[in-house]
């Protein structure tokens, strides 16, 4: 079995404990299998759909201007191929706990745990920046209706704190709204032992009501999901519809091609740095169809419909997403999205395409997508907990199932406290960049998991993924890519290694990426590799190379924090070390 720190758990033994669990009556009946392909991609759809187009789009316009639909482009590549892996390993696993699970029966314990403590932060901590967007146009429509919460109880403190710093060392470009409500904030705070009070109030209660009712069990979740899901897709198409109509109506396709802060007419004003600085914006968006496979012990045929409930939701979601850029980049021009939180209502706002009933009926349907964004992901998490915990990595208590609602009971509270307490703490920014390398980081080891897994035989009614032998056509991509790449920009290779104090963390992060494209290249002329998991893991290491070094060095903190947990507990309480005797 090699190192304890690689014991891999087997999958026959992973299927005949979750079997084991859903027969003990100590651990309830198990969870209840209700789920239908039908639900399973809106639960898709209900995870992805929310914060990232809603919120987050706004600055990735800003920062790649229409070009920002070659990102969505990427990712949503990137995204698919990683559905693909992540299907064929729910198709052979079907157990929750996700990639966490797949992790286990391919690289051994110590991934395992690291890709488990990943996922805390795309489940838990990508539902902080849901929360706070949430709030965010919450406030904003009910200023609208002239109910106005105190600025002191609807923002960060560190943001609040932020625009004052920016305010005084003239850093603030210019003085919008939003920031002007920061430093009402801040000014008209109560003080209680020297200490400023400010809290977003609506993301924390939204963030109680949610947790109340993934407690109480996923049939109540399951219909308030589809509801929401159907009004947000309706919402969605509106939106496309009424501002694709009014970008050809009024003549605005100019807007594909703005000129530049240089006077130069360009797709991607801000070149194709500008585009992948949006990355974790970008990405963000697209987080969720993962959260499907968690689902697996309560879906009724999860071998056969949780593929197809992840790609399906997937298809439609990266269509939307790349009408939508397309949509938004057309009717105002990027620039002016600068600092706007609500992208999607702010081109219908006066000064734009002017449809003041779309800008409200786009506030409240952001309202809607972002509380099925909350609900599908504070379901997830408790559920990965409890996979962790019966492989004996947490303790006994996160497995327990509530006898009467039938759910993850303790997981779900804890689940509502790690995305509670931090909203009192963080902001916005830093929680998005935290989520996307933690993701992308996951994504990463799911595609390569499955290079390791043995190939079986096709099994009819399951989801089998096309083997294509890539021995040749994987080099032959990356060397092709690079010579491209090389002709289109003049000297690709050697500026990569001029590295200045700007762009050092692309460049390096670039050369690394090659270089791991190279040994991987190599190891699949030896290997034979199958070339969807290949690429899924090549394309989201390509999107990894977009974050900064301050967001590599928090995740790696987060990481050793991690081990320092597993080495405490997990490493020897595993349940793998009695069935090593
Ligand atoms: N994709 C999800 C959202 O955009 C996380 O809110």
């Amino acid at each position: 079995m090699g190192h304890p720190l690689f014991r891999t758990k087997k999958i026959d033994k992973i299927l005949r404990d979750a079997e084991t669990m859903a027969d003990d009556p100590h651990a309830g009946a198990g969870l209840k299998r209700v789920l239908t392909v039908r639900d399973l991609t809106f639960f898709g759809i209900a995870a992805i759909i929310g914060a990232g187009s809603f919120s987050s789009l706004g600055l990735a316009v800003f920062s790649g201007g229409p070009g920002v639909v070659v990102l969505f482009i990427i990712c949503g590549i990137a995204c698919g191929f990683t559905a693909l892996c992540y299907s064929e390993f729910a198709s052979r696993i079907p157990v929750a706990g996700s990639a966490y699970t797949y992790a286990y029966a391919s690289f051994g314990e110590l991934f395992a745990w690291i890709i488990g403590w990943a996922l805390i932060m795309e489940y838990s901590i990508g539902n902080i920046y849901v929360a706070f967007s949430w709030s965010d146009y919450f406030t904003s429509f009910l200023h609208k209706a002239n109910i106005n919460i105190p600025d002191y109880l609807t923002c960060s403190y560190m943001e609040a704190h932020g625009a004052v710093i920016d305010a005084a060392t003239n850093k603030a470009t210019a003085i919008t709204d939003s920031t002007r409500e920061l430093l009402n904030a801040w000014s008209s705070a109560p003080v209680v032992g020297g200490l400023k009070i400010i809290f977003d109030l609506p993301a924390l209660v939204i963030n109680v009501l949610i947790t109340c009712l993934v407690y109480r069990g996923v049939k109540e979740s399951r219909n308030f999901s589809n509801a929401m899901v159907m009004l947000k897709l309706a919402i969605v198409l509106l939106v496309i519809i009424v501002g694709g109509y009014l970008i050809f109506q009024n003549g605005l396709t100019v807007n594909w091609h703005p000129v530049n802060e240089a006077g130069v007419k360009s797709f991607m004003p801000n070149g194709f740095s500008g585009v992948m600085a949006a990355v974790s914006g970008v990405f963000f968006a697209y987080i969720g169809f993962d959260a499907v496979s968690v689902l697996a012990e309560e879906s009724k045929n999860p071998q056969r419909d949780l593929p197809r409930g992840m790609i399906l939701s997937l298809v439609i979601c990266t269509t939307i997403y790349i009408v939508l850029a397309l949509v938004l980049t057309g009717a105002v021009v990027y620039s002016k999205f600068a600092n706007v939180g609500d992208p999607l209502a702010f081109i219908f706002e006066p000064q734009n395409l002017n449809v003041g009933w779309m800008q409200t009926l786009v506030s409240i349907c952001a309202v809607v997508a972002m509380t099925s964004v909350l609900l599908v992901f504070q379901m997830g998490q408790p559920r990965i907990w409890m996979s962790m915990s019966r492989d004996g990595l947490l303790p006994p208590v996160f497995e327990k199932i509530h006898p009467k609602f039938q759910t993850p009971s303790f997981s779900t509270i804890i689940t509502g406290l790690i995305v509670g307490i931090p909203l009192l703490f963080t902001d916005k920014t830093f929680v998005l960049d935290f989520t996307s390398i933690a993701t992308l980081f996951a994504f990463v080891l799911v595609c390569g998991g499955v290079l390791l897994i043995p190939t079986r035989e096709k099994l009819p009614g399951k989801f089998n993924m096309p083997y294509i032998n890539s021995r040749f056509i994987f080099p032959l991509i990356i060397i092709a890519a690079l010579i491209i790449l090389e002709l289109t920009n003049k000297n690709y290779i050697s500026n990569l290694f001029s590295i200045t104090e700007d762009n050092a963390s692309l460049n390096i992060s670039t050369i690394i990426f090659w270089i791991v494209m190279i040994i991987l290249s190599i190891t699949t002329f030896i290997k034979n590799w199958s070339l969807i998991p290949l690429l899924g893991l090549s394309t989201c290491l390509y999107l990894l190379t977009g974050m900064t070094g301050i967001n590599w060095a928090w995740f790696g903190s987060w990481l050793g924090l991690g081990l320092i947990v597993y080495f405490s507990y997990g490493y020897r309480k595993s349940k793998l070390i009695d069935a090593e005797k």
